[in-house]
């Protein structure tokens, strides 16, 4: 069998390691393994490339993917689909690695006409039903992580007041992870409600008990009270987050609200730049052994997921039908800490 791999969406730590590790449980069993360059855009334009030893050797630890990836969704595109099915002329049977978007255009490719396809669940975001756990986010914790506790120190310093907008786009996950690890006095995520007063009243509080600075970590897709939505989304539908983000708003909201001194740090892509940490480099691995052992066993439409300890498969569509938001039981234990 020839086994097409392709890697959609935004690019996050460990998808080299699923790579790999479909690469070597497929060839162990006599397949044939290709990239697919740029995910499903390399699909679409039949844009495939060899993946042997050479590609694949040293590539575990290393960040980004090796065959490129980007939001090509074919469903639109001119011809899209078909060409897609065109494409499985050249690979028996593909292994899509991607969020809710890559995965979602796998479930309808299944629906519509049956296409050989199982999924890998990756994204910092965490944001995926179906899986406890995606690859990528462990990483991005840990560089958020990071960075809140190098701003503690020089927040003390300078008794500043830091916000920091970390990723996740409509969820909250990584706000809420790195935020509880780090200790921040207030976390905001976009499944609850902001309201400046209360943001304010946190800190205040925290200052009044003489504490002379404070954290704060924000989720970039925030809704921010009084901010104008422009309705403008992506190709996959989804609302596209403001241009000047949610922290430097809040920021400047928070200090003309309490005169403390403010910063803002938006940490970026560099949470989803370099080494997956190890847990990732495991579940990564672990996930391309389910992938591929799915495909020699014929079980299309279904993607390898994470249920408390075990590696498991769900179906696509189950697993693409809705986001995984923060339950407020997760928001209880940040809320624990505030102020
Ligand atoms: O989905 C992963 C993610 O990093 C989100 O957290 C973020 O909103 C988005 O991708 C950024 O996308 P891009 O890399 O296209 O700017």
């Amino acid at each position: 069998m020839r086994i097409g791999v392709l890697t959609g969406g935004g690019d996050c730590p460990g998808l080299n390691a699923v790579i790999r590790a479909v690469a070597r449980r497929s060839w162990a069993a006599g397949h044939e393994v290709v990239g697919v360059r740029e995910g499903w855009r390399g699909m679409v334009e039949q844009n495939f490339e060899p993946l042997g030893r050479e590609q694949i050797s040293g590539i575990l630890p290393r960040g980004g993917t090796i065959i490129g990836t980007s939001r090509t969704n074919p469903y639109k595109v001119d011809g899209g689909v078909d060409a897609v099915r065109a494409a499985f002329e050249h690979v028996d049977a593909l292994v899509a690695i991607g969020g809710e978007d890559t995965l979602g255009v796998a479930a309808r490719l299944f629906a519509d006409f049956g296409a050989p396809v199982v999924g890998v669940p990756k994204t910092i975001d965490n944001d995926l039903s179906g899986t406890d756990y995606t690859f990528g986010f462990d990483t991005a914790v840990a560089i958020c992580t990071e960075a809140i506790d190098r701003l503690h120190t020089t927040a003390e310093s300078h008794n500043r007041v830091m916000v920091v907008e970390v990723m996740g786009r409509h969820t909250g996950w990584i706000a809420v992870h790195s935020g509880i690890a780090g200790g921040a006095d207030v976390i905001l995520i976009p499944e609850q409600p902001v309201d400046y007063e209360e943001v304010c009243g946190e800190i205040r509080s925290r200052h009044a008990k003489g504490k002379n600075f404070s954290i704060v970590v924000v989720s970039e897709g925030c809704e921010l009270p009084g901010a104008e939505d422009k309705g403008e989304v992506d190709q996959f539908g989804h609302r596209l987050l403001a241009k000047r983000g949610v922290g430097e708003r809040l920021g400047e909201e928070i200090e003309a609200r309490t005169g403390f001194e403010t910063r803002v740090t938006v940490l970026g892509h560099t949470q989803r730049g370099g080494s997956p940490t190890a847990r990732d480099r495991i579940l990564a691995t672990r996930f391309g052994l389910k992938a591929a052992d799915l495909i020699h066993a014929g079980e299309y439409g279904k993607m390898a997921a994470l249920r408390g300890d075990d590696v498991v498969a769900v179906s696509l569509e189950d697993a693409t039908a809705e986001l995984k938001t923060v339950p407020s039981e997760w928001y209880d234990v940040a809320r624990a800490f505030f102020g």
